[in-house]
């Protein structure tokens, strides 16, 4: 093809090798690219009708799950290899460096938690030996890579690879970056999405490593949500059941309008996501009662059956077009995602799992909450606090001027007392001090060109409190 040629020619003429593409890379993006100018000129739509309910053995309950015996733990583990997408950055919380690197416990990041968590594993069942994989992108290899040595003297066993790097392509000409550049430069690049897992582990000889070392399954899930702890339940159904993918949903509050769904189509287990809803059934998409759990990227796949998938070469992702502006340019990012796989593997199933495995880390606002007393933390696990009296934790919503994380720690001199809190609504410039304790509904906004300062030790409970002109 002529991209082909054209990367091929671009890789020749660099003599830095980081600016090459790798035979594995080059090979994926011609073939995505290529899928995406055909799917551009006829694109197939998602027949409605031929969308059912997922049937009981599609979408299991999690109470239903078979009970583990302290005596079956070890064997179980000794098959697991626990791995997260740690392709992405910090940046949207005003962080640099790579995302799983900010601190969301005192001093304890995203990765000393996990780390503490499989080190628990570790110990408490000598002989599982399970193992951490980290799947970078170009974007964060080489600072985990300096990171991760603080592990060295803990009983895990840490091993990262890179996810493939692809070039942007120019949304005009639609033509992929590089044809137009000389040399390396950074935002020419994009990591194509947590899809990418499959041809990147594959391509590292790593499927094979695991299965000598006698693992069997791989757990993924994303680097930022807290919940994604090692399950045992979930790990022996699928051992039992000869599952090959099983992806775990949680039930949809209205708040949760993003996620895919697991559906039945055409009798085939599914995932649809909003962006093959035709527009007419977006409300119903939506909706909670029609399509009732949604995927939190929480992932066990067989290592066998990845290494038979990528062997026959038919996994074709849906494309996801992501548009972008790079330097005053309109790009796009062909990209693809994990969930959209289950219907690659034999006897896929969703599992409905409680909330409390999906505690994602998207904003300073889910911070807050994390950091707070509505949590504990048991051998690198977040508990919810015993002593909060309802099942749902509060909603939160802080304003821009808490957007990054270093002006969301100004703002707070310490983390509230939130064991009461319903709902908390911040805007504009609002400041808290040491100890407050918030209940019920509490709303502060300060109109522009004011400030509120709540003194610290105050106890505001079910209050809205705005800045007049005049405060
Ligand atoms: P996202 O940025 O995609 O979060 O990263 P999201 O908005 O919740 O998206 P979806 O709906 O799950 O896609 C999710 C996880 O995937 C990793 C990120 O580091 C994060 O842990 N990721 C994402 C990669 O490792 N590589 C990618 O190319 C994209």
């Amino acid at each position: 093809s002529v991209v082909e040629e054209r990367l091929r020619a671009m890789n020749e003429a660099t003599n830095d090798d980081l600016s090459k593409l790798t035979d594995a890379e080059m090979k994926g993006f011609v073939e995505l690219y290529a899928r995406y100018m055909v799917g551009r000129s006829k694109k197939k739509e998602i027949s409605w009708d031929l969308i059912q309910q997922p049937s009981e053995n599609m979408l299991q309950k999690y109470s239903t799950l078979p009970d583990v015996t302290e005596g079956e733990c070890t064997s179980l583990l000794s098959k697991l290899a626990v791995m997260k997408l740690n392709g992405g950055l910090g940046t949207s919380m005003g962080c640099k460096g790579p995302k799983s690197v900010i601190e969301v416990r005192g001093d304890t990041t995203f990765l000393d938690l996990i780390v503490q968590q499989i080190e628990h594993l570790n110990k408490t069942y000598p002989g599982a030996n399970v193992p951490l994989l980290l799947m970078n992108s170009f974007n964060t290899d080489a600072e985990t890579t300096k990171i991760i040595q603080k592990y060295q003297d803990t009983n895990v066993t840490i091993t990262t690879f890179q996810q493939s790097r692809y070039p942007r392509i120019i949304k005009e000409s639609l033509e992929p970056m590089p044809v137009t550049h000389e040399g390396y430069a950074h935002s020419d690049w994009y990591p194509p999405g947590h899809g990418d897992f499959f041809q990147s582990i594959y391509a590292s000889g790593l499927v094979d490593t695991l299965l000598a070392q006698g693992k069997e399954y791989i757990f993924v899930s994303n680097v930022d949500n807290l919940g994604a702890t090692v399950d045992l339940n979930i790990l022996k159904n699928i051992v039992q059941r000869n599952v090959e993918y099983c992806m775990e949903l949680t039930d949809k509050t209205r708040a949760d309008i993003k996620g895919g769904t697991i559906i039945s189509y055409d009798g085939k287990v599914s995932l649809l996501e909003v962006a093959q809803v035709p527009a007419k059934y977006i409300e119903e998409f939506k909706s909670v009662s029609k399509f009732k759990v949604f995927n939190t990227n929480n992932i066990w796949v067989s290592l066998r059956a990845i290494k038979r998938v990528m062997q026959e070469g038919t996994m074709k992702l849906d494309i996801i077009v992501n548009n972008k502006e790079v330097n005053g340019q309109k790009v796009i990012q062909l990209e693809t995602a994990i969930g959209a796989a289950i219907g690659y593997f034999n006897n896929a199933c969703g599992v409905n799992v409680p909330r409390s495995r999906f505690l994602p880390v998207k904003s300073t606002s889910d911070l807050l909450l994390m950091q707070s007393n509505m949590y504990t933390l048991k051998s690198g696990s977040l508990i919810m606090n015993p002593a909060r009296q309802f099942a749902t934790t509060p909603v939160i919503k802080l304003g821009t001027e808490f957007k990054k994380v270093g002006q969301y720690l100004e703002r707070f001199g310490s983390i509230p007392d939130v064991l009461e809190l319903d709902h908390l609504t911040v805007s504009g410039d609002v400041s808290f001090g040491a100890n407050t304790s918030l209940k019920g509904t509490v709303i502060v906004v300060a109109n522009p060109g004011n400030k509120i300062m709540i003194p610290a030790g105050s106890v505001i409970e079910n209050k809205v409190v705005v800045g007049s002109l005049h405060v």
